[in-house]
């Protein structure tokens, strides 16, 4: 049976991926920064009897290693990864160049980019036991160069956020040629109704849903040659 990590479950397309999982044949491995504080979360992986969640925060060392030690005892590998948790400025989507904070900037990174790094890298040895080993990371439209103009939809200037998801694809892309035995995407969910999607008093058009059904097939079913890309979750390249 398939092991599959997700991170941030607690709320959004982190919860609505476990709720997808759920209805699988997999061996589940839910986590989120404070399992205590996330009842809904806890109810669904009980109601179908799935393990409780583990707490993972990808800004700490010790808490990925102890999960990745975890992970190793109890299952001795991790066959989908599926990099989750993000982070957005507190007034996302609006985030100007000229105005932006760059402490918070650091920190949408440190989440982002080098949490999703040291989560991937520290389970990369589990990876490597599984006969077909998977990362899909949840990136975003907005990591776009070239869609990055007033014409497209969704257009904001969330920059701290863009060049995060940016920077998100190019280590995606890095990896993918780095490791070839692991199948790597960057995957674009689109506009979805999380609190980060509906931010600043917006509604996106999205259902949690709907993109959670999507994505957890495609991480289940996602293909060797297709490593590296980034795309959408009816697999729709996205120029980067
Ligand atoms: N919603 C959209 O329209 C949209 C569009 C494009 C891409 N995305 C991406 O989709 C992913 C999920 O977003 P969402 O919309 O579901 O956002 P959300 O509702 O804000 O949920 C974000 C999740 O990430 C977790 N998280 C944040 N920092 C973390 C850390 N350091 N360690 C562990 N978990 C952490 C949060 O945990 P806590 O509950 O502990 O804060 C929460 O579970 C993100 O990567 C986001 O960038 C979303």
């Amino acid at each position: 049976m398939d092991v599959v990590v997700v991170t941030g479950c607690s709320r959004g397309i982190g919860l609505g991926l476990v709720k997808q999982f759920c209805q699988k044949k997999v061996q589940l491995v839910a986590t989120c920064r404070n399992p205590s504080k996330a009842p809904e979360l806890a109810k669904i992986l009980k109601d179908n009897g799935q393990p409780e969640a583990l707490p993972l925060d990808l800004t700490s060392k010790e808490s990925v290693q102890t999960l990745a030690d975890n992970i190793k005892t109890k299952y001795g590998k991790v066959d989908i990864l599926l990099n989750n948790a993000g982070l957005a400025t507190k007034n996302h989507p609006h985030d100007p160049p000229q105005d932006l904070d760059t402490l918070e900037m650091m920190q949408i990174f440190e989440t982002n980019v080098a949490g999703t790094c040291l989560v991937t890298q520290t389970l990369l040895p589990l990876l490597k036991e599984s006969s077909n080993p998977r990362v899909l990371c949840i990136s975003s439209f907005l990591g776009s160069i070239s869609k990055n103009t007033p014409s497209e939809t969704n257009f904001y200037m969330a920059t701290s956020y863009r060049c995060s998801k940016s920077a998100l694809n190019q280590l995606i892309r890095c990896f993918a040629l780095s490791v070839p035995e692991v199948t790597f995407l960057s995957v674009s969910p689109g506009h979805v109704q999380t609190d980060m999607g509906n931010a600043s008093g917006r509604t996106a058009p999205l259902t949690v849903d709907h993109v959670s059904d999507k994505i957890s097939d495609l991480s289940i079913n996602m293909k060797k040659e297709q490593s590296g890309a980034f795309m959408d979750f009816n697999q729709e390249i996205i120029p980067y």
